[in-house]
């Protein structure tokens, strides 16, 4: 397409952003184009278009992307169909959550509190999703194999498109069943749990932004009356698959940090329980070391 035809396209673009959105609509806007085109973030900032610009989609698909984005609330990395998260870049599709910052978070705090010692031997990311923590884990300790487990087929399939993406087919493993069922076969050997469960209580789902509840999987987000039913079967289940002294990380919400350590503490299997903060000062992780 022209640029000058471009120049038009953006205008419109920006015309259906709402009004009170404009700001972070506009970065979106840039961020939309620039993953179908070879436009440099310069070129989409200053909106300097050269002659002739390649999409790579039909002008049609874009607008009619972009107006779900607005019109539907679509979240723009399913319209993208992929996100940058950590040093990654994963596939995303309304089958997965959209992995968070929180989640990059925690694997920074896996990264600064298992000693070198530890870092090999069996993983587990208990609900992969898009696979995001899978692949950290991976990436961030070479000589570990990750196990990854999630019910929904639909998310698996996603996972094991980034694993393959990421060369990881060798060393993470993906199985899908409820928690650890299907790796029971695990039972005593394993070093380290990583885990962000649904944890939004089911009350607040209906609370959520628009673009969350209506498109993220409520698989991904239910956590049952108090949103914790996933953080209380893993946390009660996981000293029989830790060895000693093995792991267990998990994301949790702002709220649940007294009730989560209480269930950890409240199970004696673990020597060590902390919860530690986000860098926006909230409760955001369990830390618990099994005796
Ligand atoms: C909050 S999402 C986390 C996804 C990914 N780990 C991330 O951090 O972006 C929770 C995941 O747990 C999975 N899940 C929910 N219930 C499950 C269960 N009973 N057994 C296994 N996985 C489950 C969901 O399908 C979803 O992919």
């Amino acid at each position: 397409m022209s640029g000058e035809a471009l120049q038009a396209w953006w205008h419109w673009a920006q015309g259906i952003i709402p009004a009170p959105e404009r700001e972070s609509g506009l970065r979106e806007l840039k961020q939309f184009l620039g993953a179908f085109t070879a436009l440099s973030p310069l070129e989409l900032t200053l909106r300097r278009f050269p002659a002739q610009i390649c999409l790579k989609l039909s002008l049609a698909e874009l607008q009619e992307r972009w107006q779900r984005r607005w019109q539907e609330r679509v979240p723009l990395q399913y319209l993208i169909g992929t996100v940058h998260w950590h040093d990654l870049e994963l596939v995303v599709a309304p089958g997965v959550l959209i992995p968070r910052p929180e989640t990059e978070e925690l694997l920074e705090v896996v990264a600064a509190t298992v000693p070198p010692g530890q870092q090999q031997g069996h993983w587990l990311d208990l609900g992969t999703g898009s696979g995001a923590i899978a692949i950290g884990l991976a990436r961030l300790f070479p000589a570990a194999f990750v196990h990854a487990v999630d019910c929904s087929p639909e998310a698996l399939e996603i996972a094991h498109l980034n694993i393959e993406k990421h060369r990881l087919g060798d060393r993470v493993q993906c199985y899908v069943g409820n928690w650890f069922a299907p790796i029971a076969h695990l039972q005593g050997q394993v070093q380290g749990i990583v885990s962000n469960p649904p944890y939004i209580p089911t009350g607040l789902v209906a609370t959520l932004q628009p673009e969350v509840q209506y498109h993220e999987p409520r698989l991904a987000l239910d956590g049952g009356a108090d949103g914790l039913q996933a953080i209380r079967q893993i946390v009660q289940t996981a000293p029989k698959y830790l060895q000693p002294q093995g792991w267990l990380f998990i994301e949790l919400m702002a709220t649940q940090g007294a009730a989560v350590a209480a269930l950890a503490m409240a199970t004696q299997a673990y020597e060590r329980v902390e919860i530690l903060r986000d860098l926006s000062g909230h409760d955001r992780f369990l830390l618990a070391q099994r005796i």
